[in-house]
């Protein structure tokens, strides 16, 4: 089949939280820290945490029916299904395939995608070729994350920034607008910066079978952040410079919820309102990895912030070291 060259959007956004909140205070009482400590240092003060039997494959399934519903879409008529996660039900199969079987979907290409905290805009740029070129019609982009199963709840320098969620969006071809542009990078030099050797997360977490150092993610923070800051800055411009927008045509900029000094750092050097153009949700959500973009974007649509015609920039880093940026036209 040849490239047939067709604009490619969002047709619909939905997310899923877990119902249980672990807010600072509870933390207070878990490990040596205060609400004062990680609100500064953070900008969180709640984050969700999935039930103990609930899967990443549960949880995506919950935003995929959502993002369906949204898109006026039904499960029959989606032909590939891209799961972004870190944290998979199991080792094998893939968390794509649990979930197309949840859905009710059968016969359609299913795989996951792992670039950490990118999974979500790696997975629409992979979504947006397929139906460019005519190889599908509508695919499923989910991203969900149980990061609380592969969180050291001793370390307090990692297990106050994670929650878990899950959003997802469906794709398809649009008359015009739609994704103009995107940039992906990755520099696997940065791998022992953030990682976790076993990530299983139906037997992982404290109480798996794996020792904590093993079973666990282990992050070398404040390293990170400084490649946060330059990364998630350097993809925008790149992926805007071509298209000859400018920050002041973006409507909102919606970017994975690391650490609001992360984020207000980007906004600074970008030179946006952080006010108006910057999408936060980190404060209730705390860092999803892959979910947060996906989730982000779900709410940002639902709150009515971001409407047709708008421009919009997702922008997101993560453990790869990965990256990704790209421009939406809704
Ligand atoms: N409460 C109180 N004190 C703490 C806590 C805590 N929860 N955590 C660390 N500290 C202490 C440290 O022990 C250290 O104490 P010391 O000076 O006596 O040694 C001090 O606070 C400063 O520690 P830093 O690690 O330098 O603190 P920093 O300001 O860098 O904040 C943080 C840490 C929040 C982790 C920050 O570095 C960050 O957000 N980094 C980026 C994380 C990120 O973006 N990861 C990639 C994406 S996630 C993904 O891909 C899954």
């Amino acid at each position: 089949m040849t490239e047939t060259g067709r604009h490619v959007g969002i047709l619909g956004t939905g997310s899923y939280l877990p119902e249980k909140v672990l807010t600072n205070a509870d933390l207070e009482r878990m490990v040596d820290t205060t609400d004062e400590w990680i609100t500064t240092r953070t900008g969180i003060k709640e984050r969700r945490i999935a039930a103990d039997d609930e899967t990443a494959s549960d949880m995506g399934a919950a935003a995929a029916r959502n993002a369906l519903a949204n898109a006026s879409i039904g499960p029959d008529s989606i032909d590939m299904i891209i799961v972004a996660t870190i944290t998979p039900d199991n080792y094998f199969p893939s968390t794509a395939c649990l979930l197309q079987h949840k859905l009710g979907i059968s016969d359609v290409p299913s795989f996951d995608l792992s670039a950490a905290c990118s999974g979500f805009i790696y997975g629409v740029s992979v979504a947006k070729q397929f139906i460019r070129s005519g190889h599908a019609e509508h695919v499923l982009v989910v991203a969900s994350e149980k990061l609380s199963a592969i969180t050291d709840w001793s370390d307090r320098s990692t297990c106050i920034l994670f929650g878990d969620g899950a959003g997802a969006a469906v794709l398809g071809p649009v008359d015009n607008g739609g994704i103009l542009g995107e940039h992906l990078g990755s520099d696997g030099s940065g791998g022992d910066l953030l990682y976790c050797r076993a990530t299983a997360s139906r037997v992982n977490g404290p109480h798996g079978v794996s020792p904590v150092a093993v079973n666990t993610l282990q992050m070398q923070g404040n390293v990170l952040f400084k490649h946060a800051v330059r990364l998630m800055t350097d993809a925008a411009l790149t992926v805007i410079k071509p298209l000859g927008i400018k920050t002041d045509d973006i409507k909102l900029i919606i970017p994975h919820q690391a650490n609001i000094r992360i984020l207000n750092a980007v906004g600074k050097k970008l030179g946006i309102d952080a006010e108006t153009q910057l999408y936060l949700n980190l404060e209730k959500r705390g860092n999803m990895s892959a979910a947060s973009t996906a989730i982000a974007l779900a709410e940002a649509v639902e709150e009515g912030r971001v409407e047709k015609g708008d421009i919009i920039l997702l922008d997101a880093f993560g453990g790869g070291l990965t990256w990704g940026a790209m421009v939406i036209q809704w």
